[in-house]
């Protein structure tokens, strides 16, 4: 079986300086969700009860083994290519961490068969299917990130939408109320986000924290000097290899340490709701959009380069 990464990271600090030993005895002692439900395959009702209780929800069993091997092998070599660029290991999602859209050329993995793959799993569309009220939804992402071990700061808690700003700006924000009294928080989620494990997510290998029930909140986002100890803490982990945890973009949530000696991806997929479009760019050629099955040719429909056009793959370190 594929395992993670051990020869990179550590760039500049010590994985036995004594402050990381004793941040990683407290991690090891109070990290994590207390009490946090893995559900499996099929528990659509209790799921959709989470989702938008909690804003996300974490499945598992959802990969098998070979998937497993095949999307770490992918992550893997997509990881090395990546940190090939970046010597001091600067990263684009602060030091230690990156997109995996936002090194790639295309913004985008979707060229790789390892993404293609995360598209046909049955148990996900059901999920997707149930959280949305209706199947006929798009891809909006192929993405996803990943951190090296030594990544020992806190991202600062952020939602990954935002309320409507000018078009010059950003072409993601595409929900606007002329009258400016609907946010998008008071919408149901504009797309949702599934983060696939080929490797278990540990109280030490920078599992995600989410802030359950923030989803609709418009209380402002703290900064990492004003956030609680709680909330520090309140990281999806344990969770075995071949996990989804699927989330709500817009609860708060935001990287967290990782102080083990191995690499921690989760490569995503992203999904617009029936009603939601942002500006989409070609990730996947129109010859591989062929072979995939049909509903993956649906949920790509957007994302497919025009059978005239090459896509120029590769990776790149582009700042988010
Ligand atoms: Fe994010």
């Amino acid at each position: 079986m594929e395992q993670p990464l051990t020869d990179i990271g550590w760039f500049e600090c010590k994985p036995d300086d004594p402050e990381i030993v004793r941040q990683r005895a407290y991690l090891e002692a109070n990290n994590g969700i207390q009490g946090i439900e893995i559900l499996t395959a099929g528990e659509i009702e209790r799921a959709v009860n989470l989702f938008h209780r909690d804003g996300f929800v974490l499945v598992e069993n959802i990969l098998n083994d070979e998937q497993i091997d095949f999307l770490a092998r992918g992550c893997n070599e997509v990881i090395r290519q990546i940190v090939a660029l970046d010597e001091t290991y600067a990263g684009n999602r602060g030091s230690h961490r990156y997109s995996f859209g936002g090194s790639s050329l295309t913004r985008s993995q979707l060229h790789r068969p390892e993404w293609q793959m995360l598209l046909e799993l049955d148990p996900v569309h059901e999920f997707i299917s149930a959280f949305f009220g209706s199947s006929h939804y798009t891809l909006r992402a192929a993405s996803g990130d990943f951190c090296l071990p030594g990544a020992v700061d806190y991202q600062r808690l952020h939602s990954d939408t935002r309320d409507w700003i000018d078009g010059q700006q950003t072409p993601f924000s595409a929900f606007h109320d002329p009258l400016g009294k609907v946010s998008i928080r008071d919408l149901p989620a504009p797309y949702i986000c599934v983060n696939f494990l080929p490797q278990a997510v540990t109280t030490l290998n920078g599992p995600t924290r989410q802030i359950p029930g923030t989803q609709k909140s418009r209380t402002p986002i703290p900064a990492l000097s004003e956030e609680p100890e709680w909330m520090k803490l309140s990281t999806v982990c344990p969770a075995p290899a071949g996990s989804v945890m699927i989330r709500d973009v817009r609860a708060w949530h935001g990287g967290t340490p990782n102080l083990s000696n191995t690499t921690r991806a989760i490569p995503n997929l992203e999904f617009y709701a029936p009603w939601f479009q942002e500006p989409t760019v070609p990730g996947i050629t129109y010859q591989d959009y062929k072979k995939l099955s049909p509903r993956a040719q649906e949920l790509t429909r957007y994302s497919v380069a025009d059978s005239s056009e090459a896509l120029l793959t590769g990776p790149t370190l582009r700042a988010p």
